[in-house]
């Protein structure tokens, strides 16, 4: 029995240990696994993975099967949470017909190829990170999704208000650790939380009256979230709180429905 906790990536292992002996027992006991790999703290805006490898071939990109969609992710490049799976099932599940959709932090598709390849809304997908980018355009095309999803690289904040067109609905899979952005100081004059909170006077300019966003943020409980939400714009209406994961001792992920 290995007592090490790990998170399973296709076939990576990812542990938490520096530990190559421990890296081996996993290849040796799970035959699943081709490689095994050490993932340290992911940082900053991007969101950028940290791993060593410890054990087994040495390839960083895994290929991803999750609610009947497939994803090349590259772990040395791009995260990817399986800790959000119901949430992606939740969101596919209250699209309406052939909504307009703004994905303001695509990632490499996480929420872009579920909402294209399972329902018949229209995605337009905002991504900064280069490489998230490259791995989108590739997931696109994995899942023959091409007709349906717009992909623009860069920051959200200006590529949205670039777009002018409305949306019906928002999502906004970002957080941070709570420092301000350089991109985002910029714009500090938009609003006084620094996180997702600083990407929301945008999103509510693409929001169609009656649009829901998805919002995401940290904290230890929704009231602290859905309080600054309301005091950068108090028309709005909260419809659900929702936590996705836990994040740290006292922190979760939450998602707040917000209609405009
Ligand atoms: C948490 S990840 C996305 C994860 C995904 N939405 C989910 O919840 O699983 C956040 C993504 O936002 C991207 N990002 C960060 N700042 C951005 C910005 N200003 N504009 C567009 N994308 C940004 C990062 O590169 C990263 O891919």
């Amino acid at each position: 029995m290995i007592s090490t906790s790990y998170q399973a990536i296709g076939e990576i292992c990812l542990i938490k240990q520096k530990d190559k002996k421990v890296a081996q027992a996993i290849l040796d006991q799970y035959k699943r696994f081709k490689s095994v790999y050490y993932q340290g703290k992911i940082s900053g805006q991007l969101r950028t993975p940290n791993v060593t490898w410890l054990a087994g071939e040495r390839n960083t990109l895994a290929k991803v099967r999750e609610n009947h969609c497939d994803f090349i992710v590259d772990i040395s490049k791009v995260m990817f949470s399986k800790g959000n799976q119901a949430e992606k099932r939740r969101i596919v599940s209250q699209i309406k017909g052939s909504e307009e959709v703004l994905d303001m932090f695509a990632g490499i598709g996480y929420f872009t190829i579920p909402i294209s390849k399972l329902t018949d809304a229209s995605v337009t997908a905002i991504e900064l990170n280069n490489d998230s980018v490259d791995l989108l355009k590739h997931n696109i095309k994995l899942n023959k999704v091409e007709g349906q999803v717009n992909v623009i690289e860069g920051d959200s904040k200006v590529e949205t208000l670039k777009l002018g067109k409305k949306f019906d609905r928002i999502l906004m899979g970002y957080f941070t650790s709570h420092k301000r952005s350089n991109a985002s100081k910029l714009q500090s004059d938009l609003c006084s939380f620094p996180g997702t909170y600083e990407f929301l006077p945008v999103a509510l300019k693409a929001a169609k009256k009656g649009a829901i966003i998805h919002f995401h943020e940290l904290a230890a409980d929704s009231e602290e979230i859905i309080s600054k939400i309301t005091s950068i714009a108090s028309d709005l209406k909260v419809l659900n709180a929702r936590k996705v994961k836990k994040y740290g001792a006292q922190t979760h992920h939450w998602v707040i429905d917000i209609q405009v």
